[in-house]
C-alpha cells in the first residue's frame, strides 16, 4: 500500500520504518525540517535499537520523509496520524491531531480516490469519531463512510523495544466506522497472519490502549505503595514481591515443573517511580475524561499521586543517610525513564536531579544514551561524565534511577574502590548484600 504517516516521532517512525520494510511504500511527513532531513540522510532522530538498519535499508527506495502534507496524503491510500498529544495540566491537549485532520481533509478535498485515515496517536474515547471525522468532513467538503474511511488504530510499542514490538505483534486493532474502514486497516497489517486482531469501532480501539496503560501503571504504584508501607515495618519489598510472584496465578506452573514468568509481572516491583512520555500522560488524560464524563476515576488518581511522591523518596533516603546534602557529590546513573531509549520525557530522575541541585549538591550524572536530551534539559544543573567509571568517582552517594543493564556491575566496580560510596537502588535491581552500604526503594 501507499501509506503516510503524519508525525515522524517515535511512533512515526518506527511504523514509517517498519512498514516500509514489511514493503509498502511509505512517506513520512513533520513539520520539523531538520528531521526531516535527517531521516533522509537515514541519521536516525531517535535512539532506537534497529533503526538505523531499517533507514539503511528503507531510504529512499521505500521510505521518504516531506515537510509536505498535502502531496504525501494525495500521493498515498492511506495516512496514520501520529502526532504527540500531550496533556495541557487539565486534559489532553488536541491541537496537533486537530490541525493534522484539518490539513489532511483539506488534501482529500482535492483527491477523487476513496482515501483512509487513520488514528495512531493515543487519543481519549470519543476523539476519532467525534472530533477527527467532523473536521474530515469540514474540510474536505466530502462524507466519511463513503468518500473516505475513518479508524482508529492504538500503538503498543514500548521504546527500546519498539522495532521488536512492531514486527512481532502481541496484538492488532482495527478499530474503525464501518467494514471498509477495518478491511483497510487489515490490508495495512495483512502480513502479520498469524498475530491476534481486534475488529472494532473507533471508541473501543481508543479505550483499548488507555485501559492497557492505566492496568501496567496502577500496578506500579500499588507496588511503590506497599514498597512504602515495607520501608517503615522493616520488611523488605523485594523479598516480600519474589514471595507474591510464585503464586501460580502470576507464574502459572507448566507440567514439566518449569515457571512461567509473564511479562506483566515485572510492573509488580517498586520503584522511583513510572515515566517516559505515555503512562504519566494517558493515566491523567483518563482521569481529566472520566471526571468530565462524572465519573469520580479515584482509583487512576491515586494512582498519579503516589506515583507524583516516589521520586522524593530517593532524597528522603539520601538525607536520612547523609545528613545535609549542601556541597556533596552526588552520582545520578540514569537519566531515561527506562533502559533502551534516550527519551527521558517525565523521567523520575529530572525531579531529583532538581531536588540536588536545589538542595545545593554537586550532582555528576552518567546516563549510556540519554546524555544529550538530558544535558539539553538540565544545562549547568549536572555535570555529565562519559563513562560509569568516571561517575563513580569521588561520589559521597550513588543514586541508581534508571536500570540500564550495565549498571548490574556496580557491585564489582565499586569493590575496587577505596570509599564506600552510599548506593541507593532507585530500581531495586542489584542484591542488596554486594554493595557495603546500600539502601533502595521498600528496605
Ligand atoms: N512514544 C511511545 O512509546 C508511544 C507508544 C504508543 C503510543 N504513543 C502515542 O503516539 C503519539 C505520538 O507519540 P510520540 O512519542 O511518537 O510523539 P513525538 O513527540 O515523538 O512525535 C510527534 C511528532 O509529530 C510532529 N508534529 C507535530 N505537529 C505536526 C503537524 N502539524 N504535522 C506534522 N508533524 C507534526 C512533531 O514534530 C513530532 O516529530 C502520542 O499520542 C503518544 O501518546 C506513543
Amino acid at each position: 500500500m501507499k501509506v503516510s504517516i503524519v508525525g515522524t516521532g517515535y511512533v512515526g517512525l518506527v511504523s514509517g520504518a517498519c512498514l516500509a520494510h514489511l514493503g509498502h511504500q511509505v512517506t513520512c511527513v513533520d513539520i520539523d525540517p531538520a528531521k526531516v532531513e535527517m531521516i533522509a540522510r537515514k541519521d536516525p532522530p531517535i535512539y532506537e535499537k534497529g533503526l538505523q538498519e531499517l533507514l539503511d535499508a528503507n531510504v529512499p527506495e521505500r521510505l521518504t520523509a516531506t515537510t509536505d502534507l498535502r502531496a504525501a496524503v494525495l500521493d498515498s491510500d492511506l495516512s496514520l496520524i501520529a502526532v504527540g498529544t500531550p496533556f495541557d495540566g487539565q486534559i489532553i491537549d488536541l491541537k496537533f491531531i486537530k490541525q493534522v485532520a484539518q490539513e489532511i481533509g483539506e488534501a482529500l478535498a482535492e483527491k477523487d480516490s476513496w482515501h483512509m485515515v487513520v488514528v495512531k496517536s493515543t487519543v481519549v474515547p470519543g476523539t476519532t469519531t467525534d472530533v477527527v471525522l467532523p473536521i474530515l468532513e469540514q474540510a474536505s467538503g466530502k462524507k466519511a463512510g463513503i468518500d473516505f474511511g475513518v479508524g482508529m488504530n492504538p500503538e503498543f510499542l514500548r521504546e527500546g523495544e519498539a522495532i521488536e514490538d512492531f514486527m512481532e505483534p502481541d496484538r492488532i486493532v482495527f478499530g474503525g466506522i464501518d467494514e471498509r474502514s477495518i478491511d483497510a486497516l487489515a490490508e495495512l497489517y495483512e502480513v502479520f497472519e498469524t498475530a491476534d486482531k481486534v475488529r472494532t469501532d473507533p471508541s473501543t480501539a481508543e479505550m483499548i490502549k488507555y485501559t492497557a496503560n492505566s492496568l501496567l501503571a496502577t500496578l506500579i504504584s500499588f507496588s511503590n505503595e506497599i514498597a512504602n508501607l515495607c520501608a517503615v515495618q522493616r520488611v523488605d519489598v523485594a523479598e516480600a514481591m519474589q514471595g507474591v510472584h510464585l503464586d501460580r496465578r502470576f507464574s502459572p506452573i507448566l507440567e514439566t515443573g518449569e515457571r512461567v514468568r509473564p511479562g506483566f509481572v515485572s510492573y509488580v516491583w517498586p520503584g522511583a517511580g513510572f515515566g517516559g512520555s505515555c503512562f504519566p500522560k494517558d493515566v491523567k488524560a483518563l482521569v481529566a475524561h472520566g471526571e468530565n464524563s462524572g465519573i469520580p476515576m479515584q482509583l487512576l488518581r491515586s494512582v498519579i499521586e503516589v506515583n507524583n511522591r516516589q521520586p522524593q523518596k530517593m532524597i528522603d533516603m539520601l538525607e536520612k543517610e547523609l545528613g545535609n546534602i549542601a556541597g556533596s557529590d552526588i552520582t545520578v546513573l540514569g537519566v531515561a525513564f527506562k533502559p533502551g531509549t534516550d527519551d527521558i520525557r517525565e523521567s523520575p530522575s529530572l525531579p531529583v536531579i532538581e531536588a540536588l541541585a536545589a538542595k545545593g549538591a554537586k550532582v555528576t550524572a552518567f546516563d549510556p544514551i540519554a546524555r544529550h536530551e538530558a544535558e539539553h534539559v538540565l544545562g549547568d544543573r549536572v555535570i555529565f561524565r562519559d563513562t560509569l567509571e568516571d561517575a563513580l568517582n569521588g561520589a559521597k552517594a550513588i543514586l541508581l534511577m534508571t536500570a540500564w543493564p550495565e549498571f548490574r556491575d556496580l557491585p564489582e566496580m565499586l569493590a575496587k574502590g577505596e570509599s564506600a560510596p552510599l548506593l541507593i537502588d532507585g530500581r531495586r535491581m542489584l542484591n542488596k548484600n554486594s554493595v557495603d552500604r546500600y539502601a533502595g526503594i521498600g528496605l
